[in-house]
């Protein structure tokens, strides 16, 4: 179970520190991924109790040269990250990064010794016109790395239209497309939801058989209903 924060480009040093230090450790089963802004990294880390690990956002697919403004996995694991993610929506969509890119991205994360959250998810288009579970399986098909493994990787499905619209996919979606990656995956593999998670929906979603943690936004900037969070992945 892996109840992961992605702060997005949210906030400030202190805003930061402040956040991190309230935030409780698991313990048990549950770890915890906080992935904040880039430059806040090792201030961030240093405040983490037990249980909570570091994550970048994203991260270049070559290990260094004339990438101007990009980060190389290698140096987030420097850092003192144990995870990245790759292929969120919004860097699908505003900088236009395809499965492809993804792929080589996850790649260059394992290769750095991290583990990467592939995000995966339909736009609204896609699920009115019923072809949501086609659109994520061809998705995942080709970015998730050949030879990879169930360790490897942590895998996110967040449907477009629930990141930060407060409207977050009913219970029977969530199942229906959880059950069909892991038909499609196999066993072993962390399956995250994502997408106006909050503490009032959280052990909900975590009730179910093929989700194995949640990949929460707006929600994680709020230390108390964070906190919530983490405690109904304990409790499930
Ligand atoms: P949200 O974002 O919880 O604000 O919907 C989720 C995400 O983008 O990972």
């Amino acid at each position: 179970m892996l109840i992961a924060a992605n702060w997005k480009m949210n906030g400030s040093a202190d805003f930061a520190k402040d956040l991190a230090s309230k935030i409780i450790s698991p313990g048990g089963d549950v770890k915890v991924l906080i992935c904040p802004p880039t430059p806040y990294l090792s201030a961030v880390k240093a405040e983490l109790g037990d249980g909570i690990y570091l994550g970048g956002q994203d991260c270049h697919d070559q290990a260094e040269g004339a990438y101007t403004g990009s980060t190389a996995a290698g140096m987030l694991e420097d850092v003192g990250c144990e995870y990245v993610l790759v292929g969120h929506s919004e860097r699908r969509s505003m900088c236009h990064e395809n499965d492809k890119m993804v792929s080589s991205k996850a790649r260059a994360a394992k290769e750095a010794g991290l583990i990467p959250v592939i995000c995966v998810g339909e736009k609204l288009e896609s699920r009115e016109a019923g072809e949501h579970l086609e659109v994520v399986k061809s998705q995942i098909k080709h970015s998730v790395p050949d030879g990879f493994v169930s360790d490897d990787y942590v895998l996110a499905y967040e449907p477009v239209w629930a990141i930060g619209t407060g409207k977050t996919a009913s219970i029977d979606d969530i199942n229906e497309m959880h059950n069909t990656i892991r038909a499609q995956i196999g066993p072993g593999v962390d399956i995250l939801y994502g997408g106006s998670v909050k503490a009032a929906n959280a052990a909900d979603i975590l009730s179910l058989n093929n989700v194995g943690g949640v990949l929460v936004g707006g929600a994680s900037l709020n230390a108390d209903e964070f906190n919530a969070i983490i405690k109904a992945g304990i409790l499930d």
